[in-house]
């Protein structure tokens, strides 16, 4: 089996990953995106809006890092600083802590809105080989999470039922997360998710149903 499938890529299922991408001036942008392995290409697919979107398409080069940590899904959408390095043989930093990383190149784009995005993966690096069990508050958090990105774009687009909806999925999340963990760290984080999802939701000016 191929090493990017071993790490849990498929073609079936979206893997969320963190994505550095360069800004410029020594200084780089981190978010959340899901990517698939097909065939000998990682595809992913980016909103036009996104930072991510212009970035990668400028510079036709990023990492992504393979990172089972809340903490740095939460502060890649926060916009929190976050901790990374460059490992040797790669020309852009990955998420310190990560459990693998891969920096792969640009090799078609298709437009569109969602755009997708073709990479070939150029360097891998692997941390981790010991086997995680599979507990339900970190994929909790990173659900609340993919919420939490979408309130902004229901606002904007005025779809007040959205926006309701997503606030309800949030609250489901975040009841998951503190029937699983008494991890003082995760319970804090889906708390402030929710916390900022409302604060969010308010200064919205569409009204809920
Ligand atoms: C787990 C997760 C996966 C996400 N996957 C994608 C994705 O595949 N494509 C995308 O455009 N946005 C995705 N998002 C939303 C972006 O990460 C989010 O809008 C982010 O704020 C964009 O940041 P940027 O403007 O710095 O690129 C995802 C969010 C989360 C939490």
């Amino acid at each position: 089996m191929r090493l990017l499938e071993r790490l849990g890529l498929s073609s079936q299922t979206y893997s969320e990953v963190i994505m550095i991408t360069e800004i410029g001036q020594g200084r780089y942008n981190a978010a959340p995106v899901g990517v698939r392995l097909v065939g000998e290409l990682l595809v992913l697919r980016l909103f036009r809006e996104s930072l991510s979107y212009a970035l990668l398409k400028r510079s036709g080069r990023c990492t992504l890092s393979l990172a089972w940590s809340p903490d740095i899904f939460y502060r890649s959408v926060m916009n929190l600083p976050i901790p990374v390095r460059t490992p040797s043989g790669f020309t852009m930093p990955i998420v310190e802590g990560c459990d693998a990383a891969v920096e792969a190149e640009v090799v078609e784009v298709v437009e569109g809105d969602p755009a997708t995005f073709l990479l070939k993966p150029l360097k891998t690096v692997v941390f981790r080989r010991m086997p995680r069990a599979f507990n339900r508050a970190v994929p909790a958090i990173i659900e609340a999470l993919v919420h939490y990105t979408r309130i902004p774009v229901y606002c904007r687009m005025g779809l007040g039922e959205k926006l309701h909806e997503a606030i309800n999925r949030i609250k489901y999340c975040v009841d998951a997360v503190l029937h699983s963990t008494r991890d003082p760290v995760m319970r804090g984080i889906a708390l402030e998710i929710l916390k900022h999802s409302i604060a969010l939701a308010d200064l919205c000016r569409v009204t809920p149903p």
